[in-house]
């Protein structure tokens, strides 16, 4: 007998056949009426048991949690809220879970009950539907890239370089028991370290790509970084997935071109292939938001949020444009920044970018030339000699999405700038060759996979989109 899944069921195309289904029950309504669901399809397939048929005991153990099969006849259904039903002629328990001790019960769990479960919270619809999109996205992303002429390259997890010099890293070590060895002095001896040398987990790729783009012309990475950042945001995680197109004679405005139609096809992807989940997560959020203020729901549901971004340009605008925009606004009557904007160079805090895509602009913005004193040592300087290539995309309900820039091609620009940082010669050597070597124009940007996984799925916090977040309180997994 074969096992269809229970989205090949569903389709109806097995009408009176014999057919098997393996999966995990959500409900057993009446002693009749098991709920199937097997992850393929937010949709359960319904299984009607006779009753009379089955051993008592057998159906004692048909209860939420347990994984089953089911052999029987697929047939019209009459009752609501589903075509097609299987007439259960046999039942195999593949595995029990006890009612008195398993977790997810029909009802519905907070997600912050359910974030203690991360290994069974999958279990759920919403956290299926999210999981479901998020593959869906990294599937459009490998697709995206591989029909513009990129090539996909592995960015090394353990690096000796701090590619965005903002020291948030997490230190590899090569000891095997928990007391490392101390010097003298009291402290770490590195030289336990990734075998004698001073390593980190990577926070981005990018320096590393910046190598191959120099060889192969277009290439992206997609894998997981690193920040050892002590933020308790819902944006902020520890570990993330970055996304890192890099690309040889690609100036700044070609990287915005480029970062604009890449969001806006695989949120058009997803809008295309995940309608199901998609019609669920937004009805969930517009069921939550009937509990909020008026004030506070958003004025788009999830479908026509995304279709909108999908569909429309990203508003681009300089740092210094943006900052005549804050400095003459107030985010609302009667309120001021929390942190007034009083200078050209401070650094934007969220409440900004937040007021400028949904207050101000009412859109994506992409935000361009910032200060070169608040951007990494890497980025192309502008004629002005205070401003850089730097682009950012910020998003509504997110902030920023997208940190990308123009890279510093020049050898003596990006030499001087690297020694106005002290950062040595010798840690990037390698790098500096790329500008001794063949130099040319060349851009790139990264975008924080989870960030775009948050705005395409409607979930508030950024641990929800993730399978197992990496916080300062999440790491029992
Ligand atoms: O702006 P960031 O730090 O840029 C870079 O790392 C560049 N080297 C990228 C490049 O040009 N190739 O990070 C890029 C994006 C951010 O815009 C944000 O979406 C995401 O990565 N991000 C985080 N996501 C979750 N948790 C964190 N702690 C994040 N830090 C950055
Ligand atoms: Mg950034």
């Amino acid at each position: 007998m074969k096992a269809y899944s229970v989205k090949e069921l569903l389709k109806g195309n097995h009408l009176l056949q014999e057919v098997a289904v393996n999966g995990w029950v959500k409900t057993f309504r009446s002693n009749r009426f098991i709920a199937l669901n097997d992850g393929s399809t937010l949709t359960n397939i319904q299984c009607v048991v006779d009753f009379e048929k089955f051993d008592e005991k057998l159906l004692k153990k048909i209860n939420t949690g347990a994984a089953i099969k089911v052999t029987g006849t697929l047939v019209e259904s009459l009752g609501k809220g589903q075509n097609v039903e299987i007439q259960a002629n046999e039942i195999k328990i593949h595995g029990e879970a006890d009612p008195e001790e398993y977790p997810i019960q029909p009802k519905k769990h907070s997600l912050e009950f359910l974030r203690e479960k991360a290994h069974l919270r999958v279990r759920t619809n919403t956290f299926a539907a999210v999981m479901r999109v998020r593959s869906a996205l990294a599937f459009a992303i490998h697709k995206y890239f591989r029909e513009n002429g990129f090539y996909y390259f592995h960015a090394p997890i353990i690096t000796g370089s701090d590619a965005e010099g903002a020291g948030e890293m997490f230190r590899v070590t090569t000891l095997s028991d928990k007391n490392p060895k101390l010097t003298e002095e009291g402290e770490v001896d590195y030289k336990e370290d990734f075998f004698g040398k001073e390593t980190n987990l990577t926070v981005s790729g990018q320096l590393e790509a910046e190598a191959y783009a120099m060889a192969l012309g277009k290439v992206y990475t997609f894998g997981p970084t690193f920040r050892a950042e002590n933020s308790n945001t819902s944006r902020h995680l520890a570990e993330f997935w970055m996304i890192e197109p890099e690309m040889a004679f690609y100036d700044l405005d070609a990287n915005m071109d480029l970062a604009e139609d890449f969001i806006k096809s695989v949120i058009g992807y997803v809008l295309e292939h995940c309608q199901e989940d998609l019609q669920f997560l937004e009805k969930r959020l517009l069921d939550e938001e009937k509990t909020k203020p008026q004030a506070q729901r958003s004025d788009m549901a999830l479908i026509e949020k995304l279709k909108f971004v999908s569909e429309n340009s990203f508003k681009r605008v300089s740092y210094t444009e943006a900052i005549d925009i804050l400095r003459n606004s107030k985010p609302n009557k009667k309120k001021k920044f929390q942190y007034p904007i009083d200078e050209w160079g401070a650094d934007l805090q969220s409440e900004h970018e937040r007021f400028l895509v949904e207050k101000h602009f009412k859109c994506p913005v992409i935000l361009f030339d910032y200060p070169a004193k608040i951007k990494a040592f890497y980025m192309r300087l502008n004629e002005d000699g205070k401003t850089v290539r730097a682009m950012d995309i910020l998003f509504p309900g997110i902030g920023e999405i997208v940190g990308g820039s123009q890279r510093e091609e020049r050898l003596d620009v990006l030499k001087q700038k690297m020694a106005d940082l002290n950062i040595p010669e010798e840690e990037l050597w390698w790098y500096l060759d790329l500008r001794k070597f063949g130099t040319a124009v060349h851009s790139g940007f990264g975008l924080g996979f989870e960030r775009l996984v948050l705005f395409a799925t409607g979930m508030g916090n950024i641990r929800d989109v993730i399978p197992f977040p990496r916080t300062p309180q999440n790491a029992e997994f």
